[in-house]
């Protein structure tokens, strides 16, 4: 499957676009964002699991990304409620579950090889930095090898600088409503710029809180592999 996994073209998703589709484990849901690949794919996905469902134990052969939406999710190494943000580098392996139900960014597939640091951040327990124009502070969650991942927190009616996406840029937005030039994204929204896009971003009356990751678009991640131009998949 190659869905959204061109990556020069800019993807949105609203939250009014979702559909998720059974998993193959009972009880596991997903809404596929960009997926590039079969079973084992570079991907990026909304994951929903019901009160009780779980999955079976597995390795993680290019890396596994989580942030923790909603409820408590899992494994038997603990339990991670909203607001945790999980990376289970290549060659890790878990069993995860969730009791009550929960609901994942799941991003797997885009480690790059050299990336070994496991992660387990509760971001409410984190101090937030300023960000660079007033009205934005900043959560870094992680950073490897010009690859950058943070929580940004928008007051309301902030308005940032026009700035180019060398690496592109990819945003969940998790609470409020993000704004720029192009649209407007309420919670939920996903937007994926390409390299060297640009835009000018702000906030209204609402402020929002977002997951913003730079830098990986064409970084040469492990899963890269699975991606399949244009050309190639048209016969
Ligand atoms: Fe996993
Ligand atoms: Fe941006």
């Amino acid at each position: 499957m190659q869905l959204n996994s061109n990556f020069s073209q800019r993807a949105v998703i609203l939250p009014a676009d979702y559909k998720f589709v059974a998993s193959p484990l009972a009880g596991v849901s997903r809404m596929m964002l960009d997926r590039a690949g079969a079973e084992v794919a570079r991907a990026t996905s909304i994951v929903r699991y019901d009160a009780g469902s779980g999955y079976s134990s597995h390795t993680h052969d290019g890396g596994e990304e989580i942030l923790v939406l909603d409820g408590v999710f899992s494994d038997e190494h603990g339990d991670y409620p909203a607001g945790s943000y999980l990376r289970n580098p290549p060659g890790s392996s878990h069993q995860p579950f969730s009791e009550n139900g929960c609901t994942l960014l799941v991003k797997l597939w885009q480690f790059a090889a050299t990336d070994t640091q496991q992660l387990a951040i509760n971001t409410d327990q984190q101090q937030w930095r300023p960000g660079l124009v007033p009205g934005l502070s900043v959560l870094p969650l992680h950073e490897h090898d010009g690859v950058s991942t943070a929580l940004v927190r928008w007051a309301p009616d902030t308005q940032f600088n026009r700035h180019i996406h060398v690496g592109g840029e990819e945003i969940l937005v998790l609470e409020g409503l993000f704004c720029d030039e192009y649209g407007q994204y309420p919670a939920g929204s996903w937007i994926r710029s390409p390299r060297y896009s640009q835009h000018t971003p702000f906030t209204q009356a609402e402020g929002a809180l977002i997951y913003v990751k730079v830098g990986h678009l064409g970084a040469g991640l492990l899963g890269d592999k699975f991606i399949q131009s244009e050309q190639e998949t048209t016969p």
